[in-house]
């Protein structure tokens, strides 16, 4: 059984994640998501327009994802390799290179991000009533 993890907030669920979730669940089989907490999100200068239970719940409809985990601060990340017995920590390649200390807990794998699109965007396209 191969687990991949990755992190994120996950607002308003969009194409651009649903690509991501997919090529990390090829990887192995089975999807830990780390779920950005509402608390967590607040330091990060970020609201979501959905809460976390709302975000989770929509998480877990994903059939490329099998648990969430909340996402509650930077630091959880080697406890969390170790408490879930990860073998892939995977995020896009806006991240590239910030995670590469978790090389010595598992594989790390930066993906491509989707081109043109983004939470933030989505949400303000939806406030100005066109895409
Ligand atoms: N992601 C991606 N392609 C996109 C948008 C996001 O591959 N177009 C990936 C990110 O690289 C990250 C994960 O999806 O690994 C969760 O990203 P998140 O920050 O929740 O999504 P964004 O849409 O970038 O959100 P925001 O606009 O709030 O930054």
């Amino acid at each position: 059984m191969k687990r991949i993890i990755t992190y994120g907030t996950f607002d308003v669920l969009h194409y651009g994640h649903i690509r991501l979730l997919k090529r990390a669940r090829d990887l192995g089989d089975y999807l830990i998501v780390a779920c950005s907490s509402d608390e967590f999100n607040e330091t990060k200068n970020k609201k979501s327009f959905y809460t976390y239970e709302q975000r989770k719940m929509i998480l877990e409809s994903v059939r490329y994802v099998d648990l969430v985990i909340p996402e509650y601060s930077w630091e959880q990340k080697i406890a969390d390799m170790e408490k879930y017995f990860v073998d892939v920590f995977v995020m896009g390649d806006d991240w590239e290179g910030k995670f590469d200390f978790l090389k010595n807990y598992c594989e790390v794998i930066y993906l491509p991000r989707t081109p043109d699109v983004c939470s933030t965007n989505t949400k303000q396209h939806l406030t100005l009533n066109k895409r």
